[in-house]
């Protein structure tokens, strides 16, 4: 018998997921003043679904999606409004790459991608995030003229 919570996904299979969970979940999204929204709707083999809501200036430090264990892969799919995502190009020089997300728009994050999402809009915004293997902790990052530095590791359920 195989353990299927140890599989990892597949870029495309996340990406599926995302945009299917989108369209079909009974999404209740919130908004919090202090900080992006974020719950945990869905846990299926191998992969985990988030439901976040964003107000207008709200997002992430840069992050990846490890810190605890195997860092995950993601998909994220955009419900309502528009995010921004500014995605560590690697390098000896390493550079930010900026990317709009709408509706309908779904990206793929891959385990060592290491990137942060932000509403820079001015309306509020609902994303769907698939993670595999599920997401129990992320590590920060500071950026700076000198480069990439890690700084904390945030647990779900604990920091966010
Ligand atoms: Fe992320």
């Amino acid at each position: 018998m195989s353990d299927l919570t140890l599989a990892v996904l597949a870029a495309d299979r996340l990406e599926s997921l995302a945009a299917f969970y989108a369209g079909h979940l009974a999404l209740r999204p919130r908004f919090s003043k202090g900080s992006r929204w974020a719950r945990r709707v869905l846990s299926g083999p191998g992969h985990e679904a988030w439901l976040l809501g964003w107000l207008p200036g709200q997002g992430t430090e840069l992050h990846d999606h490890g810190g605890r264990g195997r860092p995950a892969a993601a998909a994220v799919a955009v419900v309502s409004g528009r995010l921004t995502e500014y995605t560590v190009r690697p390098g000896s020089f390493p550079t930010l790459a900026r990317a709009e997300l709408a509706p309908g728009g779904v990206a793929t994050v891959d385990d060592r991608t290491v990137h942060a999402m932000r509403n820079d809009s001015d309306e509020a915004a609902v994303s769907l995030h698939v993670y595999s293997p599920g997401l129990d902790a992320m590590r920060t990052y500071l950026f700076d003229e000198t480069g990439l530095a890690p700084s904390k590791i945030k647990r779900a359920g604990e920091d966010w």
